[in-house]
């Protein structure tokens, strides 16, 4: 499984990047409206410079046409640009005429096995199931990934499953375990991720012992 960072902030995406961990990177309107001071196409344009992995930017149009407009001018920053498609009629309507012209698609907002089949079959690249907001209902989001990893291998449908909405370190471990091919992770997710008090205690210690060591 690859883990992609699941934020629109440059800071976070250097540092995460720094770490040799990241292999992408998606973004949503609410991550790019917390970026204040920078117009969305040069965000993208700074983010696909700090990453050379597949970048998420998310159209704002709701039929065809206007999305697939917004599509093709997000994909000429950059080609590892990916269009966020949100999971409508539209959306695969969109979608279906991007995959054709080659450019990389990821189906968002999806909350069933039954959206993320057919956003597989209009040809999209990723399909973003929304673990944490269906937990938030009351309902198990991992097993949509889980059950859509599991129809896309039987049927050989090449559409990747990037576990999204992700809120703590073990939903990473069970978008891994759930077969996932990626997991996007909010950095505060990561850092956590990083850490362990037996960590920080095992280090405490041995820097304590060093102290006391023999003089050679
Ligand atoms: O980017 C899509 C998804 O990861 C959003 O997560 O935490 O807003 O439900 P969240």
């Amino acid at each position: 499984m690859r883990i992609f960072l699941d934020t629109a902030n440059l800071d976070e995406i250097a540092e995460a990047a720094g770490w040799g961990v990241i292999a992408g990177v998606t973004t949503n309107p609410s991550l790019v409206a917390k970026e204040k001071g920078r117009s969305f196409p040069d965000l993208i344009a700074g983010i696909t410079a700090l990453v050379s992995g597949p970048v998420s930017a998310e159209v704002m149009a709701l039929e065809r046409d206007g999305m697939i407009r917004e599509a093709r001018e997000l994909h000429r920053i950059a080609p590892n640009v990916v269009i966020k498609l949100p999971m409508t009629a539209e959306g695969l309507r969109a979608g279906r005429v991007l995959s054709i012209e080659g450019i990389p698609t990821n189906m968002t907002l999806v909350f069933s096995v039954g959206q993320g089949l057919l956003a597989a079959l209009s040809g999209a690249t990723y399909v973003s199931p929304f673990v944490g907001r269906l937990d938030d209902v009351g309902h198990a989001g991992m097993e949509v990934v889980a059950d859509l990893v599991r129809i896309f291998q039987v049927h050989r449908l090449p559409t990747q499953v990037i576990a999204a909405s992700i809120r703590h370190p073990q939903h990473v471990v069970e978008a891994a375990r759930a077969g996932a091919h990626i997991a996007t992770v909010p950095f505060g997710v990561l850092r956590q991720l990083v850490q362990h008090p037996l960590t920080d205690l095992g280090i405490a210690r041995f820097l304590a012992d060093s102290k006391h060591a023999q003089p050679k």
